[in-house]
């Protein structure tokens, strides 16, 4: 049963404003949700104002800023700081995104951050993908084939073989589609979401599998594939510009080619 409002503890409440700009013409104020699951507290959101020509250009360095130079107690992923590896996947401005790719010039006004929506909290910033990794853990993320290897070479592949991996491959499950996603929301527990999905394509689509009866067999679930109602949020949100939407789209396909 869906619940519409948050329970007591969960309402999040005005935080602490630490105004570290000490006056400079180019500053800005970023609204930060935090949450410490010692502290026994309500979450709230902090405000810290800082001036931006003391750090990059990107919403992850004023973040690492407010954390190396204002408040060391604030908790968030990252490791490549360059659209890599998907770690800084936050809610910035409204939109599920990657921190380290998003450009502060680019938001008017307060910069407003929020963890990934819908996700267990562990603590401020950082959500708990234990659930999602599983989720990615169960399509099998590997190549699966019967044939040995040629002796001497790899498994080869036409270039129109290779190119059907084109926009596939490059997710970086930041998890941003996934969380953007309603029927994701009320479903997690049993629809894999478009993440989980578009990755399950990445390998259903590589001529070099020869599992993709199988695979198609463990989605073939009212929940697993079908919960996913065509709403695009998932497209539209996704930072590496990929369209999980339609990934799901060709899945739904094979398995209609497979049943005429
Ligand atoms: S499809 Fe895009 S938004 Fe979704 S996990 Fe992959 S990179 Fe992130
Ligand atoms: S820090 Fe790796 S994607 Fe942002």
């Amino acid at each position: 049963m869906a619940e519409f409002t948050l329970p007591k503890n969960s309402k999040i409440k005005v935080g602490k404003t630490v105004d570290a700009a000490g006056g400079a013409g180019r500053s800005k104020a970023f609204r930060v949700y935090r949450w410490d699951p010692d502290s026994g507290e309500n979450p709230c959101m902090d405000s810290y104002i800082i001036d931006l020509d003391k750090c990059g250009p990107m919403v992850l360095d004023a973040i690492i800023y407010i954390k190396n130079h204002v408040d060391s107690t604030l908790t968030f992923r990252r490791s490549c700081r360059e659209g890599i590896c998907g770690s800084c996947a936050m809610n910035i401005g409204g939109t599920n995104t990657l921190a380290c790719t998003t450009a502060i010039e680019d938001i008017k006004g307060d910069v407003k951050i929020y963890p990934l929506p819908h996700m267990p909290v562990i603590k401020d910033l950082v959500p708990d993908l234990t659930h999602f990794y599983a989720q990615y853990a169960s399509i099998k993320p590997w190549l699966q084939a019967q044939t040995p290897p040629p002796p001497d070479r790899e498994r080869l592949q036409s270039k129109e073989e290779r190119a059907e991996l084109d926009g596939l491959y490059e997710c970086i499950l930041c998890a941003s589609c996934s969380t953007a996603c309603p029927s994701y929301w009320w479903n997690s527990e049993r629809y894999l979401g478009p993440a989980i999905l578009l990755q399950a394509y990445r390998w259903i689509a590589d001529s070099r599998d020869e599992n993709t009866g199988e695979r198609l067999d463990d989605l073939e679930d009212p929940f697993r594939l079908y919960r996913c109602h065509t709403i695009m949020n998932c497209t539209n949100t996704c930072p590496k510009g990929l369209n999980p939407g339609k990934a799901i789209a060709e899945i739904k396909k094979k398995m209609i080619s497979r049943n005429v």
